[in-house]
């Protein structure tokens, strides 16, 4: 297993992963995945150029990318940089329940806590019990919800708010 922080010349492998993923879960991804199959690379490779600390972790098996976990800021402004927002959160469905998430989340946490973050924030489209799951685990907590979030097959699904503080030492 190798986890190291990937970008644009990763654009293909995410690409590779977010279909096999969204295939299975859209309504986890918050997308069909028709819509999936008209993202280009070229998005990505823009998508996937971080300035620093915005970044994404990857999880590399045998070479081939099976999981990834990102923090950004979400504003330029100073006084919105005590907090990211953590997104792009999924591992192939052929790895899962191998704790791989678990150490990508984390080190995508610990890189936004060492750079002087206070809070991250991110949303789970319901029903994902795997991710509330997940997220809990770590020790993020529920602070509201955005009805009907998303709309995808004739259906309403919520996003679920959730943050984790960094501790205090
Ligand atoms: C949610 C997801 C990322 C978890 O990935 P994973 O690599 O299987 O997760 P891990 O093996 O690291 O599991 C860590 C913890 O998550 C929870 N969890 C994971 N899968 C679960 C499941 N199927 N049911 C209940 N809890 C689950 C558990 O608390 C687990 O800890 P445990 O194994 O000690 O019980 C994965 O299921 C996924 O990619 N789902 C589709 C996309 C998605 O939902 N992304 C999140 C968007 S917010």
């Amino acid at each position: 297993m190798n986890i190291r922080s990937i970008g644009s010349g990763d654009a293909e492998a995410f690409s590779v992963l977010r279909r096999e993923v969204t295939r299975e879960n859209p309504v986890q991804m918050g997308l069909s995945y028709e819509e999936e199959l008209g993202r280009t690379i070229d998005s990505f490779r823009e998508q996937l150029c971080f300035s620093h600390p915005n970044t994404m972790v990857g999880c590399f098996m045998e070479e081939q990318l099976v999981s990834t976990a990102a923090v950004g800021y979400t504003s330029q402004f100073p006084s919105s940089r005590h907090k990211m927002v953590m997104w792009g959160v999924f591992t192939s469905p052929r790895y899962r329940r191998r704790g791989i998430s678990r150490r990508v989340v984390e080190s995508a946490v610990q890189h936004a806590f060492g750079n002087g973050v206070h809070r991250i924030n991110l949303q789970v489209y319901v029903p994902n019990e795997p991710a509330l799951g997940l997220y809990k685990s770590i020790g993020f907590v529920e602070y509201g919800v955005e009805p009907e979030a998303l709309y995808l097959d004739g259906k309403f699904h919520d996003g679920v708010h959730m943050t984790l503080v960094q501790k205090q030492a």
